[in-house]
């Protein structure tokens, strides 16, 4: 038995990124599997946004309490249907404050709230090319959250997308959450390992990432 028996794994990544394998229950990965059907449907359906080169992502979003279109946020999704986007659902924070409370503390948690999330869905073949997170206007940690099949997930610098990188497997349960002076690092999926992920976990095939911010928008 160790003094530390009830932290969780953590790993820091970068200053101010920690990755957290395992950090979702059963429960809550099948939870967050069942919400996704109802969120990709609408009112706004899934889709593939086409980024400003005119390249269609392979990564299919929807958003929840701002929609994200390259490269803004707005409350109704005129690159799709028009609709209002749906609320960002408290209970989604909640997951998001531990995770931060978990990486940077208590009192960083209480002063944590996300108002928009990203549920992206990758298929087999899906990949997300090197990016930053930056079309916020506050500086506050990103939370990301992985069911289903496992990515390889690339984690960068802030200066551009090439080395130094760190590359890491995203199982089914694992949270990720990047802040502080890796807040705006660059990031991106490179590969997915089909069929890799445990039944239990509720999702079938693909890989489901929940990526929640702080828009800094009202
Ligand atoms: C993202 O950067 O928006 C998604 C990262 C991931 O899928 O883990
Ligand atoms: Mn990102």
């Amino acid at each position: 038995m160790t003094l530390f028996n009830d932290q969780p794994r953590l790993r820091e990544i970068a200053p101010g990124a920690f990755h957290f394998p395992a950090w979702l229950s059963l429960n809550q990965q099948q939870t967050l599997v069942r919400s996704f059907h109802e969120w990709s449907v609408g009112p706004v359906p899934m889709r593939s946004a086409t980024v400003r080169s005119g390249y269609q992502m392979s990564v299919k979003t929807v958003c929840l309490g701002w929609h994200w279109q390259p490269y803004k946020y707005t409350r109704t999704a005129d690159d799709v249907n028009g609709q209002p986007v749906a609320p960002f659902p408290e209970w989604l924070g909640d997951i998001a404050r531990s995770v931060v409370a978990d990486a940077y503390g208590r009192d960083a948690a209480v002063r944590y709230q996300p108002d928009a999330a990203m549920i992206n869905y990758y298929d087999d073949v899906a990949k997300m090319g090197m990016h930053q997170d930056r079309d916020e206007l506050v500086n506050e940690p990103v939370v990301s959250l992985s069911v289903g099949d496992t990515c390889r997930f690339r984690f960068g610098n802030v200066t551009n997308r090439n080395r130094p990188y760190t590359d890491i497997d995203l199982k089914s349960g694992d949270a990720f959450v990047f802040a502080g002076a890796s807040r705006f690092a660059f990031h991106g999926v490179t590969k997915m390992f089909p069929h890799s992920a445990a039944p239990a976990c509720g999702l079938e095939c693909g890989r489901i990432n929940i990526t929640m911010r702080v828009t800094g928008k009202t």
